[in-house]
């Protein structure tokens, strides 16, 4: 049985507000909550992860460099995100993906990187809307997946989220059918290629999820969860999203 998982990525948002936010969250989940984690901007990782401690929310960077240590300013490091208590890293979101010019040999090298810190990946792909329009697009993931992702990949050291470019932002969703049929891929793909951990790797449906879509979302079997961006800068968003998972 995979675990489910609501994960919020704040992107370029957060401030000490939003982490008192994070704190009324923390204190609300039940035991039987699914697994949660929260990734909030680099300079808030400590202060978050020091507010979620004894919670059921985790904490995980939004990317991290491929190397540990040097001259790359303002980049950071997985062994960084490690050392402030943070479990976990985004990499490979289309929005680095596109603002830095990142490939999916580049998110491979901070797969590996995060793994080398004992971070969990969750490795972000997922198509342009160009893309969803052609007939290609299945094959256009499965490539994507396949080079992004480095040999070794387990259920414990990499999530997958399918995260459509089109959807992220816009209020956008695909259909039900087609999260189905790109999930269901995934899954094949991965346990073609990992065997039995490929079965446990969790694979994330990201881009628009609310509280309005969430429950409908969660019904696809290889949604594993969400990761969310808009709607898990407010707990009274978030939360109906977590419930949603957690009853799915
Ligand atoms: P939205 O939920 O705001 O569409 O963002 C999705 C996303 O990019 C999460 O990583």
């Amino acid at each position: 049985m995979r675990r489910k998982l609501a994960a919020g990525n704040w992107k370029m948002n957060g401030d000490s507000a939003l982490l008192a936010e994070l704190g009324t969250l923390a204190n609300s989940q039940g035991d039987s909550a699914p697994q949660i984690i929260i990734c909030p901007p680099a300079p808030l990782l400590t202060r978050a992860v020091d507010i979620t401690k004894d919670s059921a929310i985790g904490i995980g960077g939004q990317d991290c460099h491929p190397n540990t240590s040097g001259a790359h300013t303002g980049d950071v490091a997985a062994p960084m995100i490690h050392d402030t208590g943070a479990r976990s890293v985004i990499v490979g979101h289309s929005e680095r993906r596109s603002a830095h010019q990142e490939n999916d040999a580049v998110v491979r090298a901070k797969t590996k990187a995060a793994w080398a810190a004992d971070l969990t990946a969750i490795l972000c792909i997922g198509e342009s809307e160009e893309e969803r329009i052609g007939p290609d697009t299945l094959a256009i993931i499965a490539a994507q997946l396949d080079a992004s992702t480095p040999n070794g990949a387990t259920g414990d050291n990499t999530v997958i989220a399918y995260e459509p470019i089109w959807a992220i932002g816009t209020g956008r969703v695909p259909t039900l059918e087609q999260i189905i049929e790109t999930h269901d891929m995934i899954r094949a793909e991965l346990t073609k290629r990992f065997g039995d951990e490929g079965d446990k790797i969790r694979i994330l449906y990201g881009g628009s999820v609310k509280p309005g879509n969430a429950a409908e979302i969660f019904q696809a079997e290889n949604v594993d969860g969400a990761l969310v961006g808009g709607a898990s800068l407010k707990a009274e968003d978030f939360q109906p999203i977590i419930d949603a998972l957690a009853a799915s």
